[in-house]
């Protein structure tokens, strides 16, 4: 790890927006209507996991549909001017065709009230969920099917549009499909890039803020730097999930491998700023049918006690990244880190900030940086990775902010920070728990 209390002073650019991300069913609770809660409850879910050590369905999630008005105020206390979160479909068209008024009244209520309080909310209108009716009917899998987002998005978008500082359409749909896909994902990837489009046009009816489709911003790296096929297949894993989907929004070309090209005048341009989540990089091993190989062992940071989520820090990959994407504005609309010793998230956040400053320094325009995650939450299968500023009991739903929720704030106060502001919130560098359980 590095010396984070020796790191210069840095400033923020005047007006940077500074927030926090969630997303609806990893939050609210009692999605129902969800494709995703339905697949929570079948035995298929937990095949790699029957004991449920790891798995578990979303339930109550952190509650947040019901406290939500506590949460507003808690995201204003940590200092916070915007807020990234989501709007659930499934609620909102919970059977097909019908609208359910109240689950509209309780997003707009939620809205006003952030605006209320001076945050600006950035809007993501799908993020991995949508309704069971939707799902059955072939989902984003059925190129015909846009017209059933499409129908929702005229319904919606009008109603809270005066409310929304920055859309996205779609979260990471760029990675669907996985890595080493051939040529059969190709359809569901140009219908994506179609689908985004289509979002994009209708907000642009009703709204004049920006709008994006947030993309995991993976950083690849060969496993074996001068390996000549570890190096042509991480520009593949490069291409099929980042390379097409910039080139898309850019000249609207849909470009895949294994496929003829299409091109797409709607797909051009259909964007206002680049919509970045970065987390972390990824090792390339050509000798493995997954591409995705292990990362370096002296760097892995076992942050929870579990397997799956060894990580590695790795900042550097957030400048190379944002130097791609000098065309237009950017916003980090994720970046964090789970853990359950706090301490490694100020490292994280210390590390990661000074990172986006070098991007901005380097002319990337940056205007924005949204913390994933406001609180602890349901990481899609499981409750074991805690991502939060704030910790959550979720016996009780007793919110609890951590250390770095304090630093971060100081940050948001300030514009910026230095070595000296990591002192006053870590006293020593966290140590790793030990070997893999
Ligand atoms: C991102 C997702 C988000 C959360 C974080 C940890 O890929 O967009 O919902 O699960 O990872």
């Amino acid at each position: 790890m590095y010396d984070v209390f020796s790191l210069p002073a840095i400033r923020f650019p005047e007006g940077f927006v500074w927030g926090s991300a969630t997303a609806g069913h990893q939050i609210e609770g009692d999605n129902i209507h969800s494709q995703a809660w339905h697949n929570e409850q079948q035995p298929e879910f937990y095949r790699d996991d029957p004991e449920r050590a790891t798995r578990a369905p979303s339930g109550k999630a952190c509650d947040h549909f019901r406290l939500y008005r506590d949460d507003v105020e808690l995201i204003a206390s940590l200092g916070h001017r915007a807020y990234r979160m989501s709007i659930e479909w499934s609620r909102i068209e919970p059977v097909e065709g019908r609208w359910d008024h109240r689950a509209l009244a309780h997003y707009l209520d939620l809205l006003e009230r952030l605006v209320r309080k001076g945050i600006q909310v950035f809007v993501t209108l799908h993020h991995f969920t949508h309704p069971l009716w939707f799902e059955r009917l072939g989902g984003f899998g059925k190129a015909d099917n846009r017209r059933f987002f499409e129908r929702y998005l005229t319904f919606l978008l009008p109603q809270i549009s005066p409310m929304v500082s920055g859309w996205n359409v779609i979260n990471e749909f760029n990675q669907w499909g996985g890595l080493t896909a051939g040529p059969t994902v190709a359809p569901l990837k140009f219908n994506m890039l179609r689908t985004h489009a289509l979002g994009y046009h209708l907000i642009k009816r009703y709204s004049s803020a920006p709008v994006s489709s947030a993309h995991a911003f993976i950083h690849w790296f060969p496993r074996r730097f001068h390996d000549d096929l570890d190096r042509r297949m991480t520009d593949f894993a490069d291409f099929t999930t980042n390379e097409f989907f910039f080139h898309a929004l850019r000249t609207g070309e849909l470009v895949y491998p294994g496929v003829d090209a299409e091109y797409d005048p709607e797909v051009k341009g259909s964007l206002d700023f680049w919509s970045v989540n970065y987390y972390t990089r990824h090792m390339v091993d050509a000798r493995l049918a997954g591409l995705d190989g292990p990362r370096f062992a002296h760097k892995l940071l076992q942050m929870i006690p579990i397997r799956f989520y060894l990580e590695e820090m790795y900042p550097e990959g957030l400048t190379a990244n944002l130097e791609r994407l000098r065309d237009y504005p950017v916003y980090i609309t994720e970046n964090g880190c789970c853990a359950d010793d706090d301490r490694f998230r100020i490292v994280y956040l210390a590390l990661h900030l000074s990172a986006l400053h070098e991007a901005l320094e380097r002319g990337v325009d940056v205007r924005g940086y949204f913390y994933w995650s406001l609180m602890d939450n349901y990481e899609w299968t499981t409750f074991i990775p805690r991502f939060g500023l704030v910790a959550v009991d979720f016996q009780t739903f007793r919110r609890s902010p951590k250390t770095s929720a304090l630093f971060y704030r100081e940050i948001i106060r300030d514009n910026g920070f230095g070595g000296e502001t990591v002192r006053r919130y870590l006293d020593a560098l966290p140590t790793l728990p030990g070997p893999v359980a």
